[in-house]
C-alpha cells in the first residue's frame, strides 16, 4: 500500500493554470512543503500552445524546457529545479482516479493518496476522439489527437515515419487550422475535412471565413467542406490508408489529424460539486459549491462579469489568469484581505504560416467587416467588429500591430455605441484608434 501524503494545498493536474497557480503561490509566500501539483504529465507545467505550433516546426522546433510556464506571457520560466527551491512537490506520471471530497482525498491509479486541506482542480480537456462514436475503423495507426505532450511526440514521429506523405486532417477548428498548416510546412500533401459550411464557426463569420479558407487554398491545401470522416481503411500493419467521408468521397492518408473539440475533465467531481455549462460551477473567486475546492482554467464555469452570465472558456489566457485570481482569493482570504471580482475580457489568438490574429470580447450580434480580406492580398490586414444593442461588444483583427491589437482590446472593453454600422465598416481600424 502506497504511502498517504497531506499538503496545504493540492493542485490537480499540471498544465497552464497549475504553472501559474504555482508563481503566483510562490509570488504570495507559499512555505516550502505547503503546495503540490499532481500531474498525470511527466514533465512541469508548459505553455500548451507551444505543442501546436513550434513544437511542430520542421527546424528549430520547441523543445522543453523551453516553453515551461510562465514564458508564454513573458513571465519567468519555471523549471523543475524552480519548483524544488521553492519547496513545491511536482508529483508527476500521476493519474488521479478517485476525488472525495468529503474526506478531502485523492486517489492515484498506482493507490497512493494525498490529502489536502484546499484543492485546486486544473484538470483541463480532454480531447474527442473519433472512437467516441463508433466510427469504423478509426483505432487504426496513425490516427493522432494533440493535447499534450505525448501526443505531439507521437505526431514528430508519425510526420518522420512517413515523410513527404498525404495527410489529412478532420476538423475545421483551432487544431484543424493550426495543425494543417504545421503539416503543410512540413511538406505532407494536406486535405482539411470538417462538416461546416466555413472554418472556425464558433468564432468566424463567412468574411473572416473567406480569407483563411482561401489563404491556406493558395498553400496548397485542398479544403474538403460539408462532410465528414465516416470510416478509415488501414493497410496490412494497421497504419491508416483512406478516409471514407459521408458522400462517399475517398481520401488516401499516410496520416489523419483529428480535430474534432474538447471536453472539460470534471468526472472525478461528478454528483460532488456543483456544475454549469457543462463545467464545474465557481464564484468569483473560481471557489466551488465546495467550500476550499476550487476550479481554475478550462474546467472552470465563472461568472463573467462583462456579460453578466456564466461562461467557460478553453483558451490559455483565462487559464493564467483564473489562476492568478484563484491564488489571491485563497490568500486573501488567510489574511483577511479584500480581493476584486474577476472582471474578465475574453482574449483569443492564433497564428499558423505568416498569418496571426487576436479577438476580444463577444462574437454576438452583427458582424461588420472591414478592411481587405482578399486572401491574395500581399500584406492582409482586416477585421470585424460584432455590434449588439448599438454596442461594439467583439472586434476580430488579422494582421494588426501591437498597438492595433491593444486599440481592439479597449474597444471590446469600453463597448462604445455605434448608429451606423455602414460606416464603422468604413472607418474600420480608425474606430478602434480613438476609443
Ligand atoms: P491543461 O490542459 O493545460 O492542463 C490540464 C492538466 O491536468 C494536464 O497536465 C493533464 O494531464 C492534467 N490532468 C487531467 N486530469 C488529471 C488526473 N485525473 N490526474 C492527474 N492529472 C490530470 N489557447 C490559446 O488561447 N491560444 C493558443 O494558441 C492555444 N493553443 C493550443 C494548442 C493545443 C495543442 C491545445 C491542446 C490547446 C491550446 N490552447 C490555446 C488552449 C489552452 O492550451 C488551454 O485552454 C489551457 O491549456 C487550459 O489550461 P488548464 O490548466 O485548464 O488545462
Ligand atoms: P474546436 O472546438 O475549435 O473545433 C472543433 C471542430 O471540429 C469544429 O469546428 C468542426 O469543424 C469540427 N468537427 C466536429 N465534428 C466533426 C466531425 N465529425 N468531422 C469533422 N469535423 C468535425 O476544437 P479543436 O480544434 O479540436 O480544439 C480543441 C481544444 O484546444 C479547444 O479547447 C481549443 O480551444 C483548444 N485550442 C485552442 C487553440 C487556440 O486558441 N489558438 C489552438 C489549439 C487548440
Amino acid at each position: 500500500m502506497a504511502a498517504e501524503k497531506h499538503f496545504k494545498y493540492v493542485i490537480l493536474g499540471g498544465g497552464v493554470a497549475a504553472g501559474y497557480a504555482a508563481k503566483e503561490f510562490a509570488n504570495q509566500g507559499v512555505q516550502p512543503g505547503e503546495l503540490a501539483i499532481i500531474s498525470k504529465e511527466s514533465v512541469a507545467p508548459y505553455e500548451r500552445p507551444a505543442l501546436s505550433k513550434g513544437y511542430l516546426f520542421p527546424q528549430n522546433a520547441a523543445r522543453l524546457p523551453g516553453f515551461h510556464t510562465c514564458v508564454g506571457s513573458g513571465g519567468e520560466k519555471l523549471l523543475p529545479e524552480w519548483y524544488t527551491e521553492k519547496g513545491i512537490e511536482l508529483i508527476l506520471s500521476t493519474d488521479i482516479v478517485k476525488a472525495d471530497l468529503a474526506s478531502k482525498t485523492l486517489t492515484s491509479a498506482a493507490g497512493a493518496t494525498f490529502t489536502y486541506d484546499t484543492l485546486l482542480i486544473a484538470t483541463g480537456s480532454s480531447t474527442i476522439k473519433l472512437t467516441d462514436f463508433g466510427v469504423e475503423g478509426a483505432e487504426a495507426n496513425n490516427i493522432l489527437y494533440l493535447r499534450d505532450i505525448k501526443d505531439a511526440d507521437k505526431l514528430v514521429a508519425a510526420m518522420q515515419a512517413k515523410k513527404d506523405g498525404k495527410a489529412v486532417v478532420v476538423g475545421g477548428g483551432y487544431i484543424g487550422l493550426e495543425l494543417s498548416a504545421a503539416l503543410k510546412i512540413n511538406n505532407f500533401d494536406v486535405t482539411m475535412i470538417y462538416p461546416e459550411p466555413w472554418c472556425m464557426p464558433r468564432l468566424f463569420t463567412a468574411g473572416i471565413a473567406h480569407f483563411y479558407e482561401g489563404y491556406y487554398a493558395s498553400k496548397g491545401i485542398n479544403i474538403v467542406k460539408g462532410t465528414y470522416a465516416s470510416g478509415f481503411d488501414a493497410d496490412a500493419n494497421g497504419d491508416v490508408s483512406k478516409v471514407k467521408l459521408k458522400d462517399g468521397r475517398v481520401l488516401d492518408a499516410d496520416i489523419v489529424i483529428v480535430g474534432v473539440g474538447g471536453r472539460p475533465m470534471t468526472g472525478l467531481f461528478k454528483g460532488q460539486v456543483e456544475e454549469e455549462k457543462g463545467g464545474l460551477k465557481t464564484d468569483t473567486f473560481f471557489e466551488t459549491s465546495v467550500a476550499g475546492v476550487y476550479a481554475i482554467g478550462d474546467v472552470a464555469s465563472f461568472p463573467m462579469k462583462l456579460y453578466n452570465e456564466p461562461r467557460r472558456v478553453e483558451h490559455v489566457d483565462h487559464a493564467r489568469k483564473s489562476a492568478e485570481q484563484a491564488i489571491k482569493a485563497i490568500k486573501g482570504k488567510e489574511s483577511g484581505e479584500t480581493v476584486a471580482e474577476y472582471d474578465y475580457l475574453p482574449y483569443f489568438y492564433s497564428r499558423s504560416f505568416d498569418i496571426a490574429w487576436q479577438f476580444y470580447g463577444d462574437n454576438v450580434g452583427e458582424s461588420v467587416l472591414f478592411g481587405d480580406n482578399d486572401p491574395a492580398a500581399a500584406k492582409a490586414k482586416f477585421g470585424t467588429y460584432w455590434v449588439k444593442d448599438g454596442k461594439v461588444l467583439g472586434v476580430f483583427l488579422e494582421g494588426g500591430s501591437a498597438d492595433e491589437y491593444q486599440a481592439i482590446a479597449k474597444v471590446a472593453r469600453a463597448q462604445p455605441l455605434v448608429a451606423d454600422l455602414e460606416a464603422l465598416g468604413k472607418e474600420g481600424l480608425d474606430f478602434a484608434a480613438k476609443i
